[in-house]
């Protein structure tokens, strides 16, 4: 049974849609045993409560600099000692030593097609800002792996998503959550704890 610890920053429709996808069967051999958010009072953690899954903030803005923060972020993820780590809308910069430590054992889920509209500064909604004012007409999601660099890490799964004309930010990101993200994350998950896929030379292959 793998362990995972989700990473959260707010709304959670991510965490929501593993919490749905194991209840429902959809993610098999997985299980939540924490949530860790970076900010306190989000609907992430009412989440997770209602679904009886242990949660806490670790907020930056409660420790002395970075290096505190970092500290007590690495010591609560060993304390739960998981198997995967899933950063669903974790919108922190993670310690590069927690990178390193769990290497192929922490996946992202980003709101675009990497390598599009990714990297520094593209987070939440303002990827799909930025997507809208380049007039993409086909953006999506993608779940990938995390290393040290920023979006960079090996890709497991995306899926395209259309774009419309008069699609605000808001109505975009909707779609791209419904039709892909809610999708491709839960899949994903399940396809590394029933073991059907590996990282080879920094790329994700089926097995
Ligand atoms: C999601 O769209 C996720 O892809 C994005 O934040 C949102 C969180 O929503 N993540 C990033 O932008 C990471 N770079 P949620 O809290 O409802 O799951």
């Amino acid at each position: 049974m793998l362990k995972l610890l989700v990473c959260v920053s707010g709304g959670g429709t991510n965490l929501q849609a593993i919490i749905d996808s194991i209840a429902d069967g959809r993610i098999t051999n997985a299980k939540i045993v924490g949530v860790i958010s970076n900010n306190p009072g989000v609907k992430s953690l009412e989440r997770a409560e209602n679904a009886g899954i242990p949660a806490c903030v670790i907020s930056p803005k409660d420790y002395k600099d970075r290096d505190a923060f970092n500290r007590a972020f690495l010591e609560k993820v060993k304390d739960t000692d998981p198997d995967l780590v899933v950063l669903a809308g974790f919108l922190v910069r993670i310690p590069e030593e927690f990178v390193k430590e769990y290497s192929n054992r922490i996946v992202n889920i980003h709101p675009s097609l990497i390598p599009s509209f990714c990297g520094v500064g593209y987070y939440g909604l303002r990827v799909h800002e930025k997507a809208l004012e380049r007039g993409v007409k086909i953006t999506g999601a993608t779940v990938h792996f995390v290393n040290e660099g920023m979006d960079e890490g090996p890709i497991i799964a995306q899926k395209a998503v259309e774009v419309r004309g008069g699609d605000t930010p808001e109505v975009l990101q909707r779609r791209v959550m419904e039709q892909a993200e809610w999708v491709i994350l839960p899949k994903a998950i399940d396809d590394i704890a029933n073991g059907r896929i590996r990282v080879t030379d920094g790329k994700v292959v089926r097995v």
